[in-house]
């Protein structure tokens, strides 16, 4: 008989080996990251959850590059103001670096997902410009620190221009508290705690001629101002319906002559057409099919949108798509609550999509 100490040892061994075997298998196909091996780094965000399932094994196999889609974020990894949760970014750290992945840090200053106790006191009232910056430099110092030298690009400062036409910055709490100079701060404090780290303002709807002018003006003042801002993330929540390449192209264009690295960083290609923001179900939600015609036009749509990338791959530096496979998207549940969508290159069974074809074979 094993003793329980021996039965243990042995069944560590086996979950080891199972969870390496899942990231191992598929090692000898090859990838996106290798078809765009002289282009750009080829990224994906993921959860904790997805790196213990069959999703392991085509990450590796496709991606070189791994985003936290939440794991990062303020809320998610310093919950209290005395209190960090690393557990589940480290474990993202720790399969990256197992597969020789780049790591992209995501987010160190956002109006979402921002933990409650952030902006107000003990009496609930909210704090001074003093109180918050300290906050942010506390945060951002030991979140920074903790993975210094390991990864390499930060989205420091994310969608802080406003979406209204008439207004240049987001009315969020930061902004309310601080007026615009978080946005230097937060890039003084990620640059003091990790010098070598690249450092990126991250925003979307950056195809819109309007909001684009917005961004590239910031990103100069900033840079005028020896900001260290190294370089733009442009996040690409697109659709089936647009941006069309004259639209894309033209905005890429316009981001390069800031003359600094820009990055793809939340790619996906919603088959529904673009909103911004949350609303409620309507009856034509309910017809959520991937259908044939879908199935095409996505397609065509990732095809474009590749083609441009790559005539633009002397400023792109990395794409990253928001998520793995169509199993799940955060577009599953915006701008609409339970409406599927089928965004990514891979159906929920994990098997390359028509899309994928088409960004593949170029
Ligand atoms: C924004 C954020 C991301 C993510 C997406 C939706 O783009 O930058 O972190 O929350 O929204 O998943």
């Amino acid at each position: 008989m094993l003793s329980c100490k021996a039965f243990l040892t042995l069944l560590l061994i086996a979950l080891l080996f199972s969870c390496s075997n899942r990231e191992s298998h598929v090692e000898e196909e090859k990838g996106l990251k290798d078809f765009y091996g002289e282009y750009f780094p080829m990224g994906v965000a993921v959860s904790p959850r997805a790196l213990s399932t069959d999703e392991a094994g085509l990450i590796v196999q496709q991606f070189n590059s791994i985003t936290a889609e939440n794991a990062m974020k303020m809320g998610p990894i310093h919950p209290q103001e005395d209190e960090y949760f690393w557990k589940h970014a480290d474990s993202i750290v720790a399969f990256a670096e197992r597969n020789k992945m780049k790591i992209r840090g995501h987010t160190l200053c956002w109006h979402n997902q921002t933990p409650a106790w952030m902006f107000i006191d003990a009496d609930s009232n909210w704090v001074s410009k003093e109180v918050l910056l300290a906050r942010l430099k506390d945060h951002i110092t030991s979140v920074v620190s903790r993975y210094r030298g390991k990864i390499y690009a930060w989205d420091v400062v994310n969608e802080v221009i406003s979406d209204k036409k008439d207004e240049f910055y987001r009315d969020s709490p930061w902004y309310k508290i601080c007026g615009s100079e978080f946005i230097t701060k937060a890039f003084e404090y990620a640059h003091a705690a990790d010098p070598e780290a690249l450092l990126f303002y991250n925003d979307y709807n950056e195809i819109d001629p309007v909001k684009r002018k917005k961004i590239i003006q910031l990103v100069a003042g900033l840079r005028a101002a020896d900001v260290p801002v190294h370089g733009v993330g442009l996040q690409g929540h697109w659709s089936i319906y647009e941006p069309s390449y004259a639209r894309l192209d033209s905005a890429l264009t316009e981001f390069s002559a800031l003359g600094i690295p820009l990055q793809i960083t939340e790619l996906d290609v919603s088959v529904y057409p673009k909103e911004h923001g949350r609303r409620e179900r309507k009856p034509e939600d309910d017809l959520t099919d991937f259908t044939p015609e879908k199935d095409q036009k996505q397609s065509e749509a990732y095809k474009t949108y590749f083609e441009v990338f790559r005539k633009h791959k002397d400023v792109i530096t990395g794409v990253t798509f928001w998520n793995i496979s169509d199993r799940h998207s955060w577009l599953d549940n915006f701008p609409v609550r339970n409406r599927k969508d089928h965004p990514l290159l891979f159906d929920k069974d994990l098997q390359p999509k028509k899309a994928y074809h088409a960004v593949a074979d170029f």
